[in-house]
C-alpha cells in the first residue's frame, strides 16, 4: 500500500511554489494576516482576498475593496458591507478568524462570462510514477458570492466553452490550455520534491482580464467530482484503492 499525503497549510504550499523560478510569476502576493499587512496590501493592490490558512470549500473567504476615497467594501458570503474603514474591515476579519491563522492575498479581477466571474480547477494525478494533468474545468461564481467553489453553488462549465464564451480566440485557448498543463505538471513536481507522498492535486487558478493565470491555492485532497473525465475517474479509483491515508497538517 502506498501513502497519500495531505498538506493543509496554504502558506506552506505557496512557500514551496514561490521558490520555483518557473512558477513564482503565477502566484499572487500572499502574506499572513495582521492589521499592518492588511493595510499595506490594501494600499498596494486596492483589492485583496483574506482567507483561512487551512480552510476549504470557500468557507470564511472574504474579499475587500479599497475605493479611491479610502473606504472599504467587504464581501463575505452573500453580504456586501460598504463604507467601512480599514480598521473596521480588520475587526470583521478578526471576528471571523477567531484567532486561527488567516492569509491575505492580492485580489485578482477575474475574467467573466456575461459579467459572471469564473476561475478554473486543474486536476493533476499520479496513479503510478508520473504526474499527469487529467481534467480541467471552469467554475462560475454563484450569484452574490465572492467564491466559485462547487459546494458554494459554483457552476461547472466545460473549459473550451468557457474560454470561448469569455471571448478568447481559438489560438489563445490552445496556448492557455498548454500553459495550464505546464503549470499543473510543474506545480506537482515542485510540491512533490518537498512532500513525496502526494497523489492528487486540485489547483485553483484564476485568469485575470488579460487571461493571465494566477494560482490561488493547491488542494492536496481535492473534492472529487465524478464524471469530469473517464481517465480522471479511473485514476481516482486506482489511487483510492491503492493508498493508506496519511495526514499531515503542515
Ligand atoms: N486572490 C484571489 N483573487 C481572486 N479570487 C480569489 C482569490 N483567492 C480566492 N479567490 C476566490 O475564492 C475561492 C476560494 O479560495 P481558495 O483559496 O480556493 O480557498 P478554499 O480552500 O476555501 O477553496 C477561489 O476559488 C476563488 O474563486
Ligand atoms: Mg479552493
Amino acid at each position: 500500500m502506498r501513502t497519500y499525503q495531505v498538506v493543509r497549510s496554504k502558506t506552506a504550499k505557496t512557500g514551496v511554489l514561490l521558490k520555483d523560478p518557473g512558477l513564482d510569476r503565477y502566484i499572487p502576493e500572499t502574506e499572513l494576516y495582521s492589521r499592518e499587512n492588511l493595510a499595506r496590501m490594501l494600499n498596494k493592490y486596492k483589492y485583496v482576498y483574506v482567507k483561512p490558512d487551512c480552510g476549504r470549500g470557500g468557507n470564511k473567504v472574504i474579499s475587500i475593496n479599497l475605493d479611491d476615497g479610502g473606504s472599504c467594501s467587504i464581501h463575505y458570503d452573500t453580504r456586501i458591507l460598504k463604507g467601512k474603514t480599514v480598521a473596521e474591515a480588520a475587526a470583521l476579519v478578526e471576528r471571523i478568524s477567531a484567532g486561527a491563522p488567516f492569509i491575505i492575498q492580492q485580489g485578482i479581477k477575474l475574467l467573466t462570462i456575461n459579467n459572471v466571474p469564473f476561475d478554473l480547477r486543474v486536476n493533476v494525478q499520479k496513479p503510478f510514477n508520473r504526474w499527469e494533468v487529467t481534467a480541467m474545468i471552469a467554475r462560475l461564481r454563484a450569484p452574490g458570492k465572492a467564491v466559485t467553489n462547487f459546494c458554494q453553488g459554483g457552476r461547472l462549465v466545460e473549459l473550451k466553452q468557457a474560454f470561448t464564451l469569455a471571448g478568447l480566440k481559438p489560438q489563445a485557448c490552445d496556448r492557455l490550455k498548454a500553459l495550464l498543463t505546464f503549470i499543473g505538471e510543474k506545480t506537482a513536481a515542485a510540491l512533490c520534491r518537498k512532500y513525496p507522498h502526494l497523489r492528487e492535486l486540485g489547483l485553483d487558478i484564476g485568469l485575470d482580464r488579460q487571461a493571465r493565470p494566477w494560482i490561488f491555492e493547491v488542494n492536496t485532497r481535492p473534492q472529487y467530482v465524478r464524471g469530469l473525465d473517464e481517465k480522471f475517474d479511473r485514476y481516482h479509483r486506482l489511487i483510492e484503492q491503492s493508498t493508506v491515508k496519511k495526514y499531515q497538517t503542515k
